[in-house]
């Protein structure tokens, strides 16, 4: 009953340490090891056979399976579930649907996150098995093509009391990515480590619950295919892992609802996981420009300076921003009548220069200005849309502006309300966009003002391993009572259902694409909003850790997101800020942001040598942005991934399996970003095949090799994939006016001289282009010595656009002439050494087919 393998052992006291009799009191092993220390196997753990529930028969219903679990023997936990309903839904060939819940008493289920996708795909061959265990229960999830098992619960029991609730699995490999938001790499550790899930205000660092939850982990298993898991509960949670390879699930309420997604490849894992939290949303044309801010512009005047700076100094920005310096007394929805006086002018002033502007708004609205002198909360007050605490009246924190309320966004009412002060205040301040900050909610006192009651909520039997060590630490008192349920519950939802209010409104108002940047996350998010990772410190290392963090919200479904470019946190310096300003310019989110204390960061700020280096890679970024913008594109459509993992386009590559320090656009960009000071060369990993230097053509042919390339400060190594064709556009100050610039074509061609490549276009900011069919898309090919550009659909917003050069990588045989459309042109140009033919000079309508030949 004990004989279980060191690194099999499931730990038995989690909530504290256990003497032999209190854990043999358990029914537990108690088998003390030699090391000791914080991390490391349990002496206490699970027998193999622990008494759990015991499963009924299985009878079939309308969506699958049900069968009845009831625990004989109770657990060593208070308030056990006995008697729990089992349903088993194989929903699409690849996702299987599985829930654990208390038949006899509904208890809390998530709201808003599940999509309407739809089940029932196609249910002829599935590419999974299940088998039961029916005593103690657990299960055994199977890929069918090969045998291989991806779960196995029997290897420890299930919980399930009110407020703790465990699952154990097997894993199928030891490459683990996801369970976010954490500052980890792209695969997690898995020797005796924890991740906990609970929304918090947090500067990124080790081992801390950050800002957003993702109970999504994908694995990589091994032989190129993956498969992921899903569990849908919003409670606070923890999860362990440990190197059998076995991960343990504990989360303290709501219900057990998994889904498994089968694949097989990385990337369809991500699709299916994606289909059930919602494809993300479409993102305006502008918000893919270059943005900046910093806390500490403090007026208009200087708010404007910056713009003036950045325009004399020709770097583009698209987006000006304004954090909270712009509010009266940082109270939302207003605005400071000396320092910001002239706000709605200025505003106006950016977008005749063809340029946006986004300004922050926190959730905590000031509750103790005198009553008629702050209409926002009286007239929250007057409908109720704030979280009462569990007696009924309105919590207060302390945030930016002093004490404070938090609307409820779970509530109709506040939606509508929230809507209503925005448009009041869009009417005054023509904002394009907006940043939901501080929305875990963040709380500068412990609960609320007055504290928090002593109670099973605010000190549950088992607390996950949060910062501060409390729930209601850094938040509201988790007593607190919102519409749908208690803030125990809905807590890590806050950020979301701010983001579904705050995009409800801007769609109201200005019908067009909402722009909303969210802090905080949870799944789902992805379809209403963008995120930025938080408060990070302008070091090397949180350059480097910036790279996995947006690679794995993309894996969560939010491609639109970046890092403070440069840092947030303490001083930055020219060096980290250009490398940084380099790496960023390949997030797909850009925005420089800045502390208040700090020095400041601006690219103008900086030495000529450092600016032509911003100003190069910010007009490299913008060059790139019609390929960009195709890839949110299939990210809306498809839930492709835009900043993409390595391992992700190569799955069955093993040296791609937890490279973090590179990352692709789409499947034909390679960033290989400089990540260390001093450093003027990087160590890049080529996957096998043919790349070219994106900035001049020139060829590696590789075996799937690390290989050194130069980068000196001006430098970021990205390079072209063969087989791929990536349309560019002549940059600009802002996207404006590089929208309305002649194409080139980058053209890298395969070894057999192929290659293809896209483009969707629109607007750039209506609703639902794609969907109404109001875009145009253009597909491009090359074989053997020519390029074509082939219109699929035009609806006018290429009129008056065109193609102006073509640059084709691995033209082995110098050409000796060159046509365009049938017509001999004269301007073209062809190295030998890099084998690169260049055709300039072109002005050929982006509406019409277009060849390129040469021979
Ligand atoms: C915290 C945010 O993370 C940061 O970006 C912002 O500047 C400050 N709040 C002030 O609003």
């Amino acid at each position: 009953q004990c004989g279980i393998a060191v690194e099999r052992r499931i730990d038995c006291a989690r909530d504290r340490s256990l003497s032999r009799a209190e854990c043999e009191s358990r029914g537990c092993c108690y088998l003390p090891l030699p090391q000791s220390g914080l991390r490391g196997p349990p002496w206490c753990f699970y027998t193999v056979f622990y008494p759990g529930y015991k499963m009924g028969p299985m009878l079939p219903t309308e969506r699958g399976h049900r069968a009845i679990l009831t625990r004989s023997a109770p657990s060593y936990l208070p308030r056990d579930i006995h008697t729990l309903q089992l349903d088993v839904m194989a929903e699409t060939q690849d996702r299987l649907h599985l829930t654990l819940k208390d038949p006899t008493s509904p208890r809390y289920e998530v709201p808003f996150v599940k999509s309407q996708s739809k089940g029932h795909k196609s249910m002829e061959n599935p590419l999974y098995d299940v088998d039961f265990q029916p005593e103690p229960f657990g299960f055994s999830v199977r890929r069918k093509s090969n045998g291989r098992v991806l779960l196995n619960t029997t290897i420890g029991p299930l919980l399930f009391a009110d407020q703790y609730l465990q699952l154990s699995t097997s894993l199928a490999s030891s490459t683990v990515s996801g369970l976010g938001e954490h500052y980890t790499p792209i695969t997690l550790d898995l020797d005796w480590s924890s991740v906990s899930l609970w929304n918090r205000d947090m500067a990124p660092h080790r081992s801390a619950n950050l800002y957003g939850s993702h109970p999504f982990f994908l694995v990589q298993e091994g032989d190129g295919q993956a498969h992921g898991v899903f569990l849908l509960n919003s409670n606070a949670m923890e999860v362990f892992m440990q190197p059998a390879p076995a991960l343990t699930w504990v989360t303290i309420g709501g219900i057990l609802d998994f889904f498994i997604f089968l694949g097989p490849s990385p990337q369809s894992v991500i699709q299916q996981y994606q289909e059930v939290i919602g494809y993300p949303m479409m993102p305006p044309y502008w918000s893919l420009g270059f943005h900046l801010c910093r806390w500490g512009y403090t007026s208009t005047n200087i708010t404007r300076t910056v713009v003036q700076l950045m325009r004399q100094a020709k770097i583009p920005l698209d987006v000006q921003w304004n954090d909270l310096d712009y509010a009266d007394q940082r109270r939302v929805f207003t605005f400071d009548p000396q320092r910001f006086g002239d706000l709605p002018q200025m505003v106006e002033d950016f977008h005749q220069l063809g340029m946006k502007y986004v300004l922050i708004l926190d959730p905590g609205i000031s509750s103790a200005s005198p009553p008629g002198s702050y209409k926002p909360f009286d007239d929250g007050l007057k409908k109720g849309v704030f979280i009462n605490n569990s007696t009924g009246q309105i919590l207060i924190g302390k945030v930016w502006p002093g004490p404070t309320a938090f609307p409820d966004f779970t509530n109709p009412t506040t939606q509508d309300w929230w809507m209503d002060w925005i448009k009041d205040f869009y009417n005054k301040v023509p904002v394009d966009g907006l940043w939901i900050d501080m929305n875990e909610p963040s709380n500068f006192v412990q609960g609320s003002v007055d504290g928090c009651p002593d109670s099973e909520l605010e000190k549950p039997p088992y607390t996950p391993g949060v910062i501060g060590g409390q729930l209601n630490s850094g938040t509201l008192c988790v007593s607190a009572q919102q519409y749908l349920s208690n803030h125990y519950n809905l807590h890590n939802l806050y950020g979301l259902t701010e983001a579904i209010a705050t995009h409800r409104a801007l769609l109201k108002v200005k019908k067009t694409r909402p722009f909303v940047l969210s802090r905080s996350s949870f799944p789902g998010l992805g379809r209403f909003s963008a995120h930025w990772t938080g408060d990070v410190r302008s070091d090397w290392e949180q350059l480097r850790f910036s790279i996995p963090a947006v690679l794995l919200f993309g894996l969560y479904g939010i491609p639109l997101v970046g890092a403070d470019v440069c840092g947030f946190g303490g001083d930055t310096n020219e060096e980290l800020c250009v490398r940084w300003t380099q790496l960023g310019a390949f997030y797909p989110f850009m925005r420089n942001h800045n502390d208040r204390p700090n020095a400041p960061q601006e690219p103008y700020v900086f030495s000529q040598r450092a600016q032509d280096a911003m100003r190069m890679v910010i007009n490299l970024r913008y060059s790139l942005l019609p390929f960009l913008y195709t890839l949110f594109h299939h990210a809306h459509t498809s839930a492709s991934t835009v900043a993409r993992p390595l391992f992700l386009q190569f799955p069955t590559d093993p040296d791609c399996r937890s490279i973090d320090r590179q990352f692709l656009w789409g499947s034909s960009l390679l960033i290989s970003p400089v990540l260390e000071q001093g450093a003027v060369e990087v160590m890049a990993y080529l996957p096998p095949g043919t790349w070219y230097s994106l900035h001049n053509g020139q060829t590696y042919y590789s075996k799937g090799q690390y290989i050194v390339f130069p980068a000196s400060l001006d430098t970021i190594i990205v390079h072209v994939r063969e087989r791929s064709i990536i349309p560019q556009q002549a940059p600009a100050l802002t996207t404006a006016i590089s929208r309305k610039n002649p194409f080139t074509l980058t053209v890298g061609l395969s070894v057999g001289n192929l290659a293809k490549g896209e483009l969707f276009w629109d607007d750039g900011e209506s609703l639902d282009t794609f969907e109404r069919g109001d875009y145009s898309y253009l597909l491009f090919f090359a074989e053997e010595s020519y390029v074509v550009s082939k219109p699929i659909k035009l609806n006018g917003s290429l009129d008056g656009l065109v193609l102006g050069e073509v640059r084709v990588f691995g033209v082995q045989t110098p050409p000796t002439a060159v046509w365009a459309n049938g017509q001999k042109v004269p301007d073209f140009s062809y190295r030998l050494d890099t084998k690169v033919l260049t055709v300039a000079g072109l002005e050929l309508p982006m509406t019409a087919k277009i060849t390129i030949q040469w021979s």
